[in-house]
């Protein structure tokens, strides 16, 4: 298994001085890399967050793997309901290991389809349940706080749909992922006796990819979660070293904290050239911005921290965001992701057609084209004084996968140390769904409800131009 990162373009003899950083500068953060890697090892040593332990947490897995082999061939269709950190890591593992939607095999008991209802659209979710057989079915909500308002009103109807159907044996359609200790889904798992897998209470949901979260849809869609949690076992190892050449996850880190703190850089472009990772990128999205996005320094000073994650997929977003990249604002930093060695190369006939547009490619293959392609767009950038970085996986197997995701989330853990914010939090996200919760009508939300009320009146007062 190997990952790299090369950070040269972000370096100011290829990005230019104005917006690329000096060896002296990135010689100068490595106290500030052993600080954040110290700190967070000490609050990983007294228990704090346990994502770390995730990949090696054998009785789990294999519990995982157990449950899988006692439904396997009784479902064509796994259907998650969850949202956030609850839903992102399984598609991205799906997209990832089974082929990037739509494009994957025909599905079967022998090969289920994952089916992932993250939203409360309710076009998407009836429409999703016309496409899905109820006896062939197996529901399984995830939500640690077991509260999640999407994923609860999804699961009503999926449960009333369920048990219209099959009765009493819809009992064997469902199970169940969330905290051990508390919240209603767990009550309701207990009381319907449904297969329930926990998190450990040390795993916000944006880090929970590696436990049953995102492990018991893997395992019951035929991945080899032993693989996944080998590769991330690996990069754990290195994640602890105080090294920066062989420490990935804080060498891109201090990166990233540098180039976004010393060159006023608010954005980040996460660019993987690879479909199978396209999942992966809107897993990303959500743990750099939730984890890095935050009002205030663990001291209390208002900083307004974090950088804005933009998901873009090579080469396709060529053609749709290169022209901002390249000539708008100079305020992005770009992560390219690569894939190495990709299964098919996706050769191109060499018989020539006769046309100067088309005779060059003859012969070669769709690999080459999209290296080529990124390649040049890093080059391009680097033209134009725009810095940028490249992560390369060997492969984009279960190994590398696991091993990325754990690389990106001790990255996140260290940038949040960097930057003095705790990174395991999201305060910013209440406020909403408190004005939710009182629109819908929760009891002990009234006050929310008046407050939203109160803005609603206020609006009203404000003439449009
Ligand atoms: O990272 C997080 O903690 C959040 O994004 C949660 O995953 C998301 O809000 C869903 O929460 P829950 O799993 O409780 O439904």
């Amino acid at each position: 298994m190997r990952i790299e990162f090369d950070e040269r373009n972000l370096m100011a003899d290829m990005a230019g001085k104005e917006h690329g950083l000096t060896a002296a500068e990135l010689r100068s953060g490595a106290p500030l890399a052993k600080k954040a890697l110290t700190g967070f090892h000490k609050s990983w040593q007294k228990g704090l967050y346990g994502f770390p332990d995730l990949p090696t947490q054998a009785e789990t897995i294999a519990e995982l793997k157990k449950y899988a082999r006692s439904v396997e061939g009784d479902f064509d269709t796994i259907c998650v309901a969850g949202i956030g950190g609850s839903a992102l890591g399984a598609w991205a593992i799906d997209c990832a290991l089974r082929g990037p939607h739509p494009v994957q095999k025909a599905f079967s008991r022998k090969n289920p389809r994952l089916v992932i209802l993250d939203n409360v659209d309710p076009s998407f979710i009836m429409g999703a349940l016309q496409t899905m057989d109820p006896k062939r079915t197996l529901i399984v909500p995830i939500a640690k706080s077991g509260a999640t308002a999407e994923t609860v009103a999804t699961l009503l109807i999926l449960t009333q749909w369920m048990e219209h159907s099959l009765g009493k044996k819809a009992r064997n359609h469902f199970a169940v992922v969330t905290s051990a200790g508390r919240g209603d889904l767990k009550q309701l798992a207990t009381a319907k006796k449904y297969p329930t897998f926990h998190l450990p209470e040390n795993v916000g949901g944006r880090f929970s990819v590696l436990s049953a979260v995102g492990l018991l849809p893997a395992a019951l869609t035929g991945v080899d979660i032993d693989k996944l949690c080998a590769g991330a076992a690996a990069i754990t190892k290195l994640s602890w070293l105080d090294d920066l050449k062989k420490n990935v996850a804080l060498r891109s880190a201090l990166c990233h904290h540098l180039i976004a703190t010393k060159r006023a850089k608010p954005i980040q472009v996460a660019f993987p050239y690879s479909n199978r990772l396209w999942g992966t990128a809107f897993w990303f999205r959500q743990l750099w911005a939730e984890s890095l996005g935050k009002r205030t320094d663990r001291a209390g000073n208002v900083i307004h921290a974090g950088q804005t994650p933009v998901a873009a997929l090579g080469a396709t977003d060529q053609h749709s965001q290169v022209q901002l990249y390249m000539e708008g604002p100079n305020d992005k930093v770009f992560t390219f992701w690569a894939v190495r060695n990709q299964p098919d190369s996706g050769a191109i006939p060499k018989t020539p057609t006769g046309f100067e547009a088309m005779d060059y490619l003859c012969g070669q293959t769709l690999a080459k084209l999209l290296d080529a392609e990124r390649r040049a767009t890093e080059a391009a950038l680097i033209e134009n004084g725009r810095p940028n970085c490249t992560v390369t996986l060997d492969r984009a197997d279960e190994e590398h996968l696991g091993a990325f995701f754990q690389m990106m989330e001790f990255q996140t853990a260290f940038a949040g140390e960097m930057l003095n914010i705790n990174a395991f939090d999201q305060e910013g996200v209440e406020l909403g769904k408190k004005f939710t919760f009182g629109l819908m009508g929760r009891k002990g939300f009234g006050d929310y409800k008046a407050r939203f009320a109160a803005y609603e009146t206020k609006r009203r007062t404000v003439k449009p131009a």
